[in-house]
């Protein structure tokens, strides 16, 4: 299996805080990756490295090959990268439809003075990004909400409104920050079941995630970090039976129980 993305060493340092120090992570092509790890263990600035939201400070990152480290996020994004926030982050004013097709505009990279100046491949682009962004809706299940406005839909389906953005873009690799935070179990089953069949289309995903439910469930492999550092990669059943990961998530010393809680 090929590798779609690499980091080695990856740090990054916010004032006193090392926010992430030695990430390496090789992630398949096809695979679904899993970040857990407590709060402020450095996920979503992990996130927000390989996304370009932030440069690191030391270390490099490669996605199929093509080394990332200087580019901002949206050279990123036409690599192939997608990605959700934790905190949602969409044009609530806008239609589902309209907030889909904000995402398709980066594929069909459209130039702005076609808007002015609409010519035959224009009006042609235009219709497949709304075909496109239709089914897209209906794989998300909000195709007949597709005239509201993103704001009057409730919290879980912002957060599948959000998806259906990213993968409008078209991405070979997909991450995703917390995506099942708010979402009611029945919700969780139908974003579980989404993000499999987003992988049997082809496309790799790293997911932070605290609902360990969907990350056992999910995930080939889980990466845990723990106060910016890497603790422990492997399979969900190896994770379970890691005594460091239960420390770093419970404070628990598991040699030690009697002294711990
Ligand atoms: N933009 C920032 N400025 C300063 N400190 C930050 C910033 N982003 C994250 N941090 C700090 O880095 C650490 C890791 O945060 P974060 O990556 O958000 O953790 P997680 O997503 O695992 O909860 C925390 O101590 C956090 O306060
Ligand atoms: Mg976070």
């Amino acid at each position: 299996m090929a590798i779609l993305l690499k980091t080695v060493d990856l740090r990054k340092r916010f004032g006193g805080v090392q926010a992430v120090q030695g990430v390496s992570l090789s992630v398949e092509e096809r695979s679904i990756l899993a970040v857990i790890g407590p709060n402020g263990a450095g996920k979503s600035t992990l996130m927000n490295l390989l996304s370009g939201v932030y440069q690191p400070d030391a270390g490099s990152l490669e996605l199929a090959g093509h080394r990332m480290a200087g580019l901002p996020a949206h050279r990123r994004a036409r690599l192939g990268l997608a990605r959700t926030f934790q905190k949602i982050r969409l044009f609530r004013q806008l239609s589902l439809l309209d907030n889909v097709l904000a995402g398709a505009h980066l594929h069909h990279q459209i130039p702005l003075w076609q808007y002015a100046l609409p010519a035959g491949r224009f009006w042609s682009d235009w219709a497949r990004s709304r075909d496109e962004a239709m089914a897209l809706l209906e794989f998300v299940g909000l195709a007949g909400r597709a005239g509201e406005r993103a704001g009057a839909l409730s919290y879980g389906e912002q957060r599948l409104l959000e998806i259906a953005r990213a993968l409008a873009t078209r991405p070979r690799l997909f991450m995703l920050d917390e995506p099942a935070a708010g979402l009611n179990a029945s919700e969780v089953g139908f974003l579980l079941e989404r993000l499999r069949e987003i992988r049997a289309r082809g496309i790799t995903l790293v997911v932070v995630e605290h609902n360990m439910d969907l990350v056992m469930n999910l995930a080939d492999r889980v990466f845990v970090m723990d106060r910016g550092v890497p603790l422990f990669e492997g399979t969900p059943a190896a994770v379970q039976r890691e005594s460091r990961v239960i420390e770093a998530y419970l404070g628990v010393d598991v040699n030690r129980p009697e002294v711990a809680l």
